[in-house]
């Protein structure tokens, strides 16, 4: 198997770039660095099946050469596309940032692969395509109106995927994943928490009331599953919920692990409302039948997950 991983250097990408080399794939990694870390690469890059290219998926000419050159002698099978701006505050200041990072890395990177004949991708999707609904969210529910500027363009790259397969595809897996937590996270909440107290030990600011809910996975059991996924689903279009379904874990039980972890005896000061930010949905009720028919499920409950990031990220901030 030979696969292209754009946003390889990001938190998920670098845990699947290391899954795809451990299954003895060989792997061309893309990352324009904006937001991930050579460092998260550092196993990776002792593996002479692995290839690292820093370029930005939107400059044309030089993805284009990267993947011409990489795709000698044998072409890609695959892509997996993780490029995207991952941090939802800063697309709410600016969604210009989405609309490049977000929509545009899919719609130019489905323009390499109609060039460069590979045929099939596989899709960081995301369950803010759903918006604020008070339902349990399954895959086929409809109309969706996303209320962030990430939503909007992860729903668009899901269409401007299934238009491609009309047209050159031949198959695709859209993976929505929930709330992703674990070691080399470059942003989230149990990052934020755990850099505030590092500066300021006494106290710990969380944004809202605290009472948000969502389900949290942790980064191991998200690539088990997006691997498992693309091994046993095999319609043209493939599209999956993955995550945890009952079990939900709330921004107080975060910030008390994180506190318990770094810093024992702080403080924790909620600023108060029903949600961190504008386009931060509070509460997710996700389904995951649909994954679980297939034959997966996750073995850690939401808050397990978390407890289980907390060590990592805790580690990864006292030693940086
Ligand atoms: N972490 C989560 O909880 C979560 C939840 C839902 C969906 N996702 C999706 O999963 C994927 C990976 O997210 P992550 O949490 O690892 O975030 P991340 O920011 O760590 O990884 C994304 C990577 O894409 C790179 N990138 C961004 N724009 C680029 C461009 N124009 N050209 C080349 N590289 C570019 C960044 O530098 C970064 O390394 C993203 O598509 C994200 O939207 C993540």
């Amino acid at each position: 198997m030979k696969c292209l991983v754009t946003g390889a250097a990001g938190f998920i990408g670098s845990h699947l770039v290391d899954a795809l080399l451990a299954r003895g794939a060989a792997v061309t990694g893309i990352d324009n660095l904006k937001l991930g870390r050579r460092k998260n690469l550092a196993k990776a890059l002792t593996n002479p099946n692995f290839k690292f290219f820093e370029a930005n998926i939107n400059d044309l000419p030089s993805c284009s050469r990267i993947i011409s050159w990489q795709s000698k002698p044998k072409p890609f099978s695959i892509a997996w596309h993780l490029a995207a701006n991952s941090d939802i505050r800063a697309g709410v200041a600016d969604p210009d940032v989405d609309l490049r990072d977000t929509f545009l890395t899919t719609y130019n990177l489905l323009k390499q692969m109609r060039e460069h004949k590979i045929p099939r991708i596989a899709f960081a999707s995301t369950s803010a395509i759903y918006g604020e609904l008070d339902r349990q969210l399954t895959e086929d529910i409809g109309p969706l109106f996303p209320i962030s500027s990430y939503g909007t363009m992860k729903l668009a790259g899901e269409a401007a995927i299934s238009s491609a397969l009309e047209s050159f595809l031949e198959r695709a897996w859209i993976f929505r994943f929930p709330n992703v937590v674990g070691s080399r996270a470059t942003h989230g909440a149990l990052l934020d928490f755990a850099h505030k107290l590092k500066k300021n030990p006494a106290e710990l600011e969380v944004l809202g009331d605290g009472k948000q809910k969502k389900p949290y996975l942790h980064v191991a059991e998200l690539i088990d599953a997006m691997l498992f996924i693309t091994d046993n689903a095999a319609e043209k279009l493939n599209y999956f919920n993955i995550g945890t379904s009952a079990n939900v874990t709330t921004v107080k039980y975060m910030a008390e692990a994180v506190v318990k972890q770094m810093s024992p005896g702080a403080k924790i000061r909620f600023t108060g409302g029903d949600r961190g930010w504008i386009g931060d949905v509070p509460k997710v009720n996700y389904s995951v039948e649909k994954l679980k028919k297939l034959g997966w499920s996750p073995k850690l409950t939401s808050n397990k997950a978390v407890d289980r990031a907390v060590a990592e990220i805790v580690a990864e901030v006292k030693t940086p």
